[in-house]
């Protein structure tokens, strides 16, 4: 097998010291492999969202190890993890805030600029993936302009603007209606198996993980169970 594009090894994550330390992920070891649709699920406090950061590179563990397409992501300087952040990884965070007085389209069009992606080309990516998450008639809009649904789209159309190699969405459909929710993933369905864009999705809901090939559950900083999903379109037949 070639190394598999995210891989943890033996991963903590401890937060606070003494009496009020927090063992969020507790030697966690994980390979997931190029092309990949993962869905994450676990009660509220297991470690997902802790997960999530490492593998985005937005935070680092405190034992054991990353790796990221083979390149252990601690001994990169700050500066070679947040390229790798740009040129590599999507992110549809609720945390992961857009730009303030930026609009819609600038916020989608921004990781496009880091990449180098002519204007007009650029433009016009930006608008089809605004399109794709049903919000024409919004480019213009700043986020404070847009509710927090439209906003988190707007996070979904910079990621899929941007196609990279990875998409990481930490409850992507969270403030989504169920009718938009199973749009958005669809969608994503779709990147997964047409471009081979690796997705890792946190969600609390069985029928938004279906659209996923994979299963992981955390339980206690710990991964608990590790299996194939039932495809949505399966289920579905
Ligand atoms: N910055 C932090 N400082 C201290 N403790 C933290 C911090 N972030 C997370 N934790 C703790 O680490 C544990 C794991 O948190 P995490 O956010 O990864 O959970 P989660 O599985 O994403 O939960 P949810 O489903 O509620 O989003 C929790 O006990 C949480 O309180
Ligand atoms: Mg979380």
């Amino acid at each position: 097998m070639t190394a598999p594009l995210i891989e943890f090894r033996a991963v903590a994550r401890v937060y606070g010291e003494g009496e009020t330390e927090v063992r969020a992920l507790d030697g966690v070891d994980l390979r997931i492999g190029k092309g990949e649709f993962v869905a994450v699920m676990g009660p509220s406090g297991s470690g997902k969202s802790t997960a999530m950061n490492i593998i985005g590179c937005l935070d680092r563990p405190s034992g054991g190890e990353y790796l990221f397409d083979g390149v252990a992501v601690q001994d990169l300087s700050p500066d070679a993890r947040a390229l790798l952040r740009r040129h590599y990884l999507g992110f549809v965070f609720q945390g992961f805030n857009l730009l303030p007085r930026t609009t819609a389209l600038e916020n989608v069009e921004l990781p496009l600029i880091y990449k180098g992606v002519p204007g007009a080309e650029r433009k016009a990516r930006a608008l089809a993936a605004l399109a794709k998450v049903g919000l024409q008639g919004r480019e213009r809009h700043d986020p404070s302009q847009l509710s927090g649904g439209q906003q988190q789209r707007v996070a979904i159309a910079r990621a899929l603007a941007s196609s990279p190699m990875v998409i990481l969405a930490d409850e992507p459909t969270g403030n989504l209606d169920s009718h938009r929710s199973h749009e958005i993933l669809t969608l994503l369905q779709e990147l997964n198996r047409t471009e081979g864009i690796t997705i890792v999705m946190v969600t609390h809901e069985a029928d938004i993980a279906a659209y996923a090939s994979r299963l992981v559950v955390f339980t206690d900083g710990r991964i608990t169970r590790d299996e194939p999903a039932l495809r949505q379109s399966e289920a579905a037949q």
